[in-house]
């Protein structure tokens, strides 16, 4: 038996997979986030590592615990979490969608340039990214910087607890901007312009690899045998893409989880000139392209918890009438927005609004200012010379038919379902796997293990609606851009 374990932004999701790829049985247990300022965004790694034990006592419950082989991750990406030289955590974690290092942006953007840093490391400097933030904690918490005897990463701080190891894999490394990420090494430039040495950062692995075997305090804990291994995991994307099958040269797959992100897998390593996608080490040893948006499902969520305080989204959905003939628009920016705008200061916004506007027109703006930014991402991997033709889908949001159906006409993609939609959870269950020697590859453990159930075909007079749609909502932002910095 293999555990995977999905540490999420609101939420840890943990799966128990048997050697054949079924799903036995599935436990999620939640912990708060922090949002301390407007566009800052933060974790306990304590919350962290509790749920994520209380979570594997809940998984194997019932199970005969020396069954169970191995242990891997997919992890939310990019949080900066620094522990002293006691392996006490420092401050909180900062985390992917926090924006707070827009001045350590431009610094590394404007004065060290991007292409020198597209250079050092295939991508530039978003906020968000890990290596911005470390600058941040150097300017604003000196005394904390001074302490920093290891960065981790959300998952890396999961596999420290379990097995003593200061590790990282080459997909979560890539999102820190101290990675290398065409030779997989760190990037002693880098190094060299935030101030640490190598030494505090993790020994890196590939994804599939073995770390090491669990100590025996978690063995004692949890009932497990010493035996137990651990393999590095893949930053969420990439694990998503491993449990969905996105493996391999020009495969696709779009999450609509609290982020959203569209990942093209390639055999090759590339740079998009534009800066908008980034360019990151894939799970299954190879690349990926990938754009991400930093609020996609939480939109939604924002908009029916929050502002219309129900709990039954299927309800909402279901007032919605036919696709494609909305007229209102939402920029789906809560938390600044990343790709392709690279701009932390840009809002969530309703415009076009009438007195004939009614709730479920605002609910399906929501739904289609989502798909939108997608496609602003796929439409940089078009200039980039990548056609697709159809994806795959995983994450919270995916799991609604409606929403589903508005991204395969809004990207005129196809869509492929397939049996298991527990994209990061299973894709880390599948890397332990792997790392066990059941699978020879990761790419062979996909084709086994993956198949697709339905395919939702893009409807053609709704594509030319949304079409037209889409191409008034990508002038609304640059038009807005300056009011809201
Ligand atoms: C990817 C990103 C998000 C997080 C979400 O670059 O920031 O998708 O990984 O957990």
């Amino acid at each position: 038996l293999y555990i995977g374990i999905d540490l999420g932004t609101s939420a840890v999701k943990l799966l128990l997979m048997d050697a054949q790829g079924s799903i036995q049985k599935i436990v999620s247990r939640e912990y708060p986030l922090y949002f301390p300022h407007p566009g800052w965004s933060e974790q306990n790694p304590e919350d962290w590592y509790e749920q994520t034990i209380e979570g594997i006592r809940e998984l194997l419950a019932g199970t005969d615990k020396e069954q169970v082989a191995g242990i891997s991750f997919g992890g939310q990406m990019h949080g900066l979490i620094i522990l002293d030289e006691k392996d006490q955590v420092i401050r909180p974690a900062i985390l992917w969608n926090d924006g707070r290092s827009i001045k350590e942006c431009e610094y590394l953007n404007g004065v060290i340039g991007m292409e020198k840093l597209t250079g050092y490391t295939a991508n530039i400097a978003f906020a968000g990214f890990t290596a911005p933030k470390l600058l941040w904690v150097k300017e604003n918490e000196p005394e904390n910087f001074q302490k920093i005897s290891k960065i981790m990463l959300p998952k890396d701080y999961l596999a420290y607890r379990l097995t003593g190891v200061f590790c990282t894999d080459v997909s979560d490394a890539s999102g820190m901007l101290l990675f290398d990420v065409k030779n997989r090494c760190w990037s002693k430039e880098m190094e060299e312009i935030c101030g640490i040495r190598e030494a505090q950062l993790a020994r890196v692995y590939e994804s599939y690899e073995c770390v090491g075997t669990i100590t025996n305090k978690i063995a004692e804990t949890l009932g497990l045998p010493r035996s137990v291994i651990v393999a590095a995991g893949a930053g969420d994307n990439a694990a998503a893409a491993v449990g969905t099958g996105t493996v391999g040269d020009g495969m696709c797959n779009i999450s609509l989880g609290t982020s959203g992100t569209i990942f093209i897998s390639s055999k090759n390593f590339g740079v998009d000139a534009h800066n908008g996608l980034h360019s990151f080490a894939h799970a299954d040893g190879h690349y990926h392209l990938m754009g991400c948006m930093l609020s996609a499902a939480s939109c939604n969520k924002w908009w029916m918890d929050d502002i219309l305080q129900t709990a039954d989204y299927q309800a909402e959905q279901d007032k919605i009438p036919a696709l494609g003939r909305n007229h209102v628009f939402f920029l789906p920016y809560l938390m600044g927005e990343r790709s392709p705008h690279n701009d932390p200061n840009a809002r969530g916004t309703f415009i076009g609004m009438t007195m004939d506007t009614t709730r479920s027109d605002m609910t399906q703006a929501v739904l289609e200012g989502v798909a939108f930014a997608l496609r602003d991402s796929l439409e940089i991997a078009k200039d980039l010379g990548i056609h697709m033709e159809r994806t795959k889908i995983c994450g919270g949001g995916a799991r609604s038919p409606l929403w589903r159906q508005m991204i395969a006409n809004i990207l005129n993609l196809k869509v492929d379902l397939i049996e298991v939609e527990e994209g990061p959870a299973y894709g880390g269950a599948i890397l332990a796997a792997v790392a066990n020697k059941e699978f020879e590859s990761v790419e062979e453990a996909a084709k086994k293990l993956i198949r697709i159930t339905a395919t939702i075909e893009p409807d053609p007079e709704t594509v030319d609606l949304y079409e037209e749609r889409y191409q008034k909502f990508r002038r609304i932002y640059p038009g807005l851009k300056e009011i809201f910095k």
